[in-house]
C-alpha cells in the first residue's frame, strides 16, 4: 500500500514547526505504525534528510513511551491500543495519514512527535507511593484486601502514563491520569496513612502544572488506550472532598498546598464574639472525630473510605 505522510516537524522547543509531507510506498498491512515510520526513517537517512524523531521503547503497550495524534486521534482511534500496537491494516492504500505530536501547554514539544511529558513525572513524585516499608514478598493474604478493592487498584494501575488523556481532553486536562494514580494507592489498605496527603500533593501539582479542568467530557476514556474508565475521576473527586473536609479538622502541612484557614480559624479572626470556647471546641472534636483503627486492619480497609 501506498501512502502520504503529512507529519509535524519541528527542531527543538523554541524552533517554528510546519507540516512536511512525505509519501512512502510497499507498506504491508501486517507492519505496525512504528514500523513503517521506521522504514520512513531509513529512507530520509539514505537521502541524508533528518529522520522523524518519536519516541517509543517497549513496542508492546506496556511501557507508555509511544504517542502521537494520527489524523487528529490520540493512538490512531483503535480502542484500546497504542500506537506500536496500531497494524498498518487499518489504513487504506492511498491515504494521507497526518501526525503530530500531543498538543497541550504543559507537554511542550522536544523534537517533531516527542514531547516533554515530565510534568506526569512531577505528580507522581507529589504523592504516587507509600512510605510504608514493604520487606520481601509478604506471606500470601497477610493484608486482606477485599477483591473489589484489589481489582480496583489493579485497573487503575494499568494506566501506563502515555498522556493521551491530555492530548484528546478539550481542556488538556490530567484528570484521568491522577485520577487512576490517586486511585491505585487509596483503594488499598497499603495506601491508607497517606490518602488525604497523597490526594492534596496530586491535586495540587496537577494543577501547578497548568493542566486544565475536567468538564466531563469524556474524551480522556475514549483513547485512553489502557480503557481507564471516567469513574475514577468521580473517585477523585470523593477522595479529595475528603482529604479537604479532614485538613479543615486538622491542617496537613503539605509544602505544595496552599493552606487555606480552616473554619475555626476564621472564627477565630471574624467572630471572636460567638466562637465558642477552646474546651467545648475541643470536646466537639473529639467526639466527631473517631479513634484511629490500627492500619493494615481489615476493619481498617474496610472503614477508612
Ligand atoms: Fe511502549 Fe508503545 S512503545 S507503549
Amino acid at each position: 500500500m501506498n501512502l502520504t505522510l503529512r507529519i509535524w516537524r519541528q527542531q527543538s522547543a523554541t524552533a517554528p514547526g510546519r507540516f512536511v509531507s512525505y509519501r512512502i510506498n510497499d507498506v504491508t498491512p501486517e507492519m505496525s505504525f512504528l514500523e513503517m515510520l521506521d522504514m520512513l526513517n531509513e529512507d530520509l537517512i539514505n537521502r541524508q534528510e533528518p529522520p522523524v524523531a518519536f519516541e517509543h521503547d517497549c513496542r508492546e503497550g506496556i511501557c507508555g513511551s509511544c504517542g502521537f495524534l494520527v489524523n487528529g486521534v490520540a493512538h490512531g482511534g483503535q480502542r484500546g491500543t497504542t500506537v506500536c500496537q496500531l497494524a498498518m491494516r487499518f489504513f487504506n492504500d492511498g491515504d494521507t495519514l497526518t501526525l503530530e505530536p500531543w498538543r497541550a501547554r504543559a507537554f511542550p514539544v522536544i523534537r517533531d512527535l516527542i514531547v516533554n511529558r515530565s510534568a506526569f513525572d512531577r505528580i507522581i513524585q507529589a504523592g504516587g507511593f507509600i512510605t510504608a516499608p514493604t520487606g520481601s514478598a509478604p506471606d500470601a493474604n497477610a493484608v486482606l484486601v477485599p477483591k473489589e478493592d484489589a481489582d480496583t487498584a489493579f485497573d487503575a494501575a494499568a494506566c501506563i502514563g502515555c498522556g493521551a488523556c491530555v492530548a484528546a481532553c478539550p481542556n488538556a486536562s490530567a484528570m484521568l491520569f491522577t485520577s487512576a494514580k490517586v486511585t491505585h494507592l487509596n483503594s488499598l489498605p497499603q495506601g491508607q496513612p497517606q490518602r488525604d496527603q497523597r490526594t492534596l500533593s496530586m491535586v495540587a501539582e496537577m494543577r501547578n502544572e497548568v493542566f486544565g479542568s475536567c468538564t466531563n467530557h469524556g474524551e480522556c476514556e475514549a483513547v485512553c488506550p489502557k480503557q481507564i474508565p471516567i469513574e475514577f475521576i468521580g473517585k477523585l473527586n470523593r477522595d479529595l472532598i475528603r482529604a479537604l473536609w479532614h485538613r479543615r479538622r486538622e491542617p496537613l502541612k503539605i509544602p505544595s498546598v496552599v493552606q487555606l484557614p480552616c473554619a475555626e480559624d476564621a472564627h477565630e479572626h471574624f467572630h471572636d464574639d460567638i466562637r465558642p470556647s477552646q474546651e467545648v471546641a475541643r470536646r466537639q472534636l473529639q467526639e466527631d472525630v473517631p479513634a484511629p483503627l490500627p492500619v493494615g486492619s481489615p476493619e481498617h480497609a474496610g472503614t477508612s473510605r
